[in-house]
C-alpha cells in the first residue's frame, strides 16, 4: 500500500477506453471490501459505480465535471452523512479505494468541488450527501492544458516542509525529519505529507509526544465556506489512512484513540495514534 501512496497522482485526462471486464470485476470486489470496512470513528460509506457519461442510464442524468476531467470511462461516488466524524471516515475509506485502484494501474482523481454534485441527489436518502467522487480509467499519459493549469494553480507537486507540518513535544518545536526518536514513524509522517488534499491546501498537522502522535486540522477559514459541508475533514481522513499504512508497512503496532491532547487556537484536534499499543 505504501508503494501505491507514493505512486498516486491526480489523473484528469484518460485514454478513450472502456474498463475491461476483468478489471471491472476487481473494482467491484474492492468496492465490496471497502463497503465492509469502517473508518477510525467507526462509520462506513456507500459507494456506487457509474459508467460515463450518465449517473443513471434510464434518466440520462449526466455526470458533469465542468471540463476538468477528460474521457474518464467511469466514476465512483461515495455517500455518507454530513457530520464531521462521518466525513473523516469518508476520507479514510475513499482513499483506501483510490489506492487499491492505483494498485490496479488505474488513474483516479478526487473531485469534491469540480463536479455537478446536485446530479447525484438521485442516489441519496435523507441526511446523506456525496462529499466526493473519483474518476476511474486508464491514464492518457499526457496532461491537458487545463490539468497543467490546475496543477500549477494548486501547486500540486509541492508539499509543505516537514518542519511546518509536524512538531515535537510542543507546538514551538518544529520536527526535523532526522530526529532520532522519530525513526519508527518517520515514513508514516512522510506519507501524510505527500498525500492529496483539496486544492493542495495540506491542512494536516501532527504533534509528536512519543509514543503518542496527535493529529490536528488547520482549517483554511474562507475555504471552508465554499461548500456546505466540512471539506477539509476528508483531507484529515486521508492523512489518517496514510499514517496508518506507514505503520502497518513497518510492522509497528498502534491504537487510534481520542485523548487529552494539547490544544492550539488555530488547530482542531482530531485523534491520536498510540504507538506500540495493540488495538
Ligand atoms: C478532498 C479532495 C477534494 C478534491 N477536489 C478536487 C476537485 O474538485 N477538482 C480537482 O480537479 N481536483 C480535486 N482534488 C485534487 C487535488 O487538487 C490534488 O490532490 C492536489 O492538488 C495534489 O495533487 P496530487 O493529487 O496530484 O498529488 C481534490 C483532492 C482532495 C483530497
Amino acid at each position: 500500500m505504501v508503494e501505491h501512496i507514493e505512486k498516486r497522482i491526480s489523473v484528469r485526462h484518460y485514454r478513450r477506453m472502456k474498463i475491461e471486464d476483468t478489471v471491472l470485476s476487481r473494482i467491484q470486489e474492492i468496492m465490496q471490501q471497502v463497503h465492509q470496512n469502517k473508518g477510525p470513528f467507526g462509520h462506513g460509506i456507500k459507494l456506487s459505480y457509474h459508467h460515463s457519461p450518465y449517473i443513471e442510464e434510464q434518466t440520462r442524468i449526466k455526470i458533469g465535471t465542468y471540463g476538468f476531467v477528460k474521457n474518464a470511462p467511469a466514476y465512483i461516488a461515495g455517500i455518507t452523512h454530513d457530520r464531521f466524524e462521518n466525513l473523516v471516515d469518508f476520507g479514510y475509506l475513499m482513499e483506501s479505494l483510490i489506492l487499491e485502484l492505483t494498485g490496479l494501474g488505474l488513474g483516479t482523481v478526487w473531485l469534491a468541488g469540480t463536479f455537478n454534485r446536485k446530479a447525484f441527489d438521485v442516489l441519496l436518502r435523507k441526511g446523506e450527501i456525496v462529499p466526493a467522487i473519483t474518476a476511474v480509467g486508464y491514464p492518457a499519459g499526457k496532461q491537458t492544458a487545463r490539468e497543467k493549469m490546475t496543477r500549477r494553480l494548486s501547486r500540486a507537486d509541492r508539499r509543505l516542509p516537514f518542519e511546518t507540518l509536524f512538531h515535537l513535544n510542543d507546538f514551538n518545536r518544529p520536527l526535523a525529519p532526522d530526529t532520532p526518536e522519530l525513526m519508527p514513524i518517520y515514513q508514516s509522517l512522510e506519507l501524510v505529507r505527500i498525500g492529496p488534499s483539496a486544492s493542495n491546501k495540506q491542512p494536516w498537522r501532527a504533534l509528536v509526544q512519543y509514543p503518542d502522535v496527535h493529529l490536528y486540522l488547520k482549517r483554511n477559514p474562507k475555504y471552508g465556506k465554499v461548500l456546505s459541508f466540512d471539506l477539509q475533514a476528508l483531507d484529515i481522513g486521508i492523512a489518517i489512512y496514510h499514517f496508518e499504512q506507514g505503520l502497518i508497512g513497518k510492522g509497528v503496532t498502534y491504537k487510534i484513540e481520542q485523548t487529552q491532547a494539547p490544544t492550539h487556537p488555530d488547530l482542531t484536534y482530531v485523534t491520536s495514534f498510540k504507538i506500540g499499543k495493540n488495538p
